[in-house]
């Protein structure tokens, strides 16, 4: 969703936040903009497209100031036009902001601020900012910013400039990701690493309700009372090259082929031991949830502990949870989904203690969890995720083999050796990439897939459905394979591609069984199963596509790998941009 860009030094800020757009454009965006101050004057570009869009208007207006704020937008309130696009300025255009987030009283604000004579040019939410900034405003930025936040209500991340002020850069954050980063004379904040990581790879984050100022001699953080506190920075491992796509065409294609290379590191935990629950309830959206439904399934069979994944959203309305003695496990790449974030906090609420499972160190979610286990995946950057879901599955089956140890379950002595090979069988996932790409071309304008599994193979259908919908447009469903013939097998039809994952023994029988069901009503059955499989699977499927011969409990991390580059191939037949599918964002910043 939205990206803020801020920056002051002696570079010129335009080039200097263009670049950082581009960095943040992977979040999802419909139009972007910048305002610089130069000459005690602020001087707003933006536009509805893309940053190149952008790009052209900027080398009309040649701005050379070393300071500004700039903006992707990914409309929420009002559509995406030139006039919604941030920055927005104060009626008289002498403070300019930018904002990720919700405002969710912004009515009421527009109401106040309109019968006070301020009139609204945009549709935004974030317009009431800039005008209730302009109407508190003393002639000291911070004071008003600090000011402005006690009428709002919502999310936000704010960066502001204001043309009487060449020295400084402000910016307040409340629920919303923001950094902040220094280098010798200059300063940057951004809605992520990535786009400071060609400057600093020491980044620092303010608490929610804190301010900071950043001047050219350095940042300072103000607490929510306004006082200034000495700011503590981490250093991010990754630097400028993981978060480009290299020699790959998409960032997707480069996810996918990293996972050997993320499957050969544990997460990093920022708390030794974790203590074993009477219970554990695992909170995600999207792909995370379907982490969450692997973690519970690695968590019952390693410890026997009880797991109840829940997708984030949903959560509210599950009253009766949790009871006593329970880890609430939130797991989410960005850290900074709004619903995860907000479903964590109720389960906090309700006496839960909080795990936060996240691709990024000083994360919302990292930072609210009394302990947080950091994946090793690196900077993900298209919005379909793929590497952050496999390191999630495997954070969470340590997490379970570690509290199985603790309640002294029996663990297979191999199980040691067996992770070790996990990169290797990774990269033989990765060797059928060719044999993919030749079935799904010529199946990519298919108007519907199903996906079909039993026990933790339903879960690899459902992450697989779920890349499909995302990056191919194509319809497509996931069903537990027992479930099918109590109502969706209705849907089957002749040439309909239905692909069956089989990598669990003790089901493979019965969902070769539902596949040759599908099979005798027309469907063309596809099956992704172990080599012992594969002689019954023949029977049953028109193809059969090998994976590496691996130990059941660890397939289902390596058998969404071969599903992730059907989705990838299908979608690049049929023309998509991969990297940046329509709607989409890649953090989800409001519920
Ligand atoms: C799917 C996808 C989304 C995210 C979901 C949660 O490919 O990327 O479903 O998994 O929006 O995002 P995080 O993990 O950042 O909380």
């Amino acid at each position: 969703m939205c990206g803020i860009m801020g920056y002051i030094g002696s570079g010129n800020a335009q080039d200097i936040l263009l670049k950082g757009l581009e960095t943040l454009s992977y979040r999802g965006y419909d139009s972007a903009g910048i305002a610089i101050q130069q000459e005690g004057a602020l001087h707003v570009v933006k536009t509805r497209g893309q940053i190149d869009d952008l790009r052209k208007k900027c080398a009309a207006s040649q701005l050379s100031g070393t300071l500004g704020i700039g903006h992707t937008r990914w409309a929420t309130h009002g559509e995406a036009n030139d006039l919604n696009a941030h920055p927005h300025t104060d009626g008289r255009g002498r403070i300019a902001i930018v904002h990720n987030g919700i405002i969710e009283n912004h009515l009421q604000l527009r109401n106040m601020l309109t019968e006070r004579g301020y009139t609204f040019v945009s549709d935004t939410d974030t317009e009431c900012a800039a005008h209730l900034l302009h109407f508190l405003y003393d002639g000291d930025l911070l004071r008003s910013l600090l000011l402005t936040a006690r009428y709002l209500t919502g999310s936000y991340a704010i960066a502001a400039v204001c043309a009487d002020d060449p020295s400084a850069l402000y910016c307040i954050r409340s629920g919303s990701p923001l950094v902040l980063g220094t280098c010798s004379g200059e300063a940057f904040l951004s809605s992520d690493i990535p786009a400071l990581l060609p400057y600093t790879r020491d980044v620092t984050v303010p608490e929610d309700g804190e301010t900071a100022v950043l001047r050219r001699t350095g940042i300072q953080i103000y607490n929510a009372k306004g006082r200034p506190r000495k700011s503590t920075s981490f250093h991010v491992s990754w630097d400028v090259q993981s978060a480009e796509k290299g020699d790959y065409p998409h960032y997707m294609l480069k996810e996918i082929h990293q996972q050997p290379q993320v499957l050969a590191s544990p997460p990093v935990t920022s708390h030794k031991t974790l203590n074993s629950p009477q219970q554990a309830l695992l909170l995600g959206c999207g792909t995370a949830y379907h982490a969450c439904l692997l973690g519970a399934y690695y968590i019952e069979r390693l410890s026997g502990i009880p797991a109840h994944p829940e997708i984030a959203s949903e959560y509210a309305s599950r009253i009766a949870f949790p009871y006593k003695n329970c880890a609430c496990i939130a797991v989410s790449q960005s850290g900074e989904t709004a619903d995860t974030l907000s479903a964590a906090h109720t389960a906090v609420n309700r006496g839960a203690n909080l795990i936060a499972l996240t691709n990024t160190l000083g994360s919302s979610l990292s930072r609210m969890a009394s302990a947080a286990l950091v994946t090793p995946a690196g900077p993900e950057l298209a919005v379909a995720s793929t590497k952050a879901y496999t390191s999630q599955a495997l954070a969470l089956l340590h997490l379970a083999r570690s509290w199985g140890a603790q309640l002294g379950k029996e663990e297979d002595p191999l199980f040691e050796e067996h992770l070790q090979h996990l990169p290797a069988w990774a990269n033989e996932a990765l060797k059928t990439e060719k044999l993919l790409k030749a079935y799904i071309d010529p199946r990519a304008d298919k108007p519907l897939f199903f996906f079909i599994g039993r026990g933790a193979d339903a879960v690899t259908a459902k992450e697989a459905a779920l890349k499909f919908k995302e990056i191919t447009y194509i319809p497509s469903e996931a069903y537990p394979a027992g479930e099918l013939k109590h109502g969706a097998i209705a849907l089957i039809h002749p040439g309909m591609p239905v692909i069956a994952v089989c990598t669990q023994p003790q089901w493979v029988h019965k969902t070769l069984i539902n596949l040759s069901e599908c099979r005798a009503r027309g469907a063309e059955c596809v099956c992704f199963c172990l080599p012992h499989m594969e002689k019954e699977a023949r029977e049953a499927a028109d193809f059969v596509f090998t994976l590496p011969d691996m130990p059941p409990l660890l397939a289902p991390i390596i058998s969404i790998i071969p599903l992730q580059l059907l989705a990838y191939y299908a979608a690049c037949k049929r023309g998509l941009n991969v990297d940046k599918p329509r709607n989409l964002a890649k953090s989800v910043t409001v519920e």
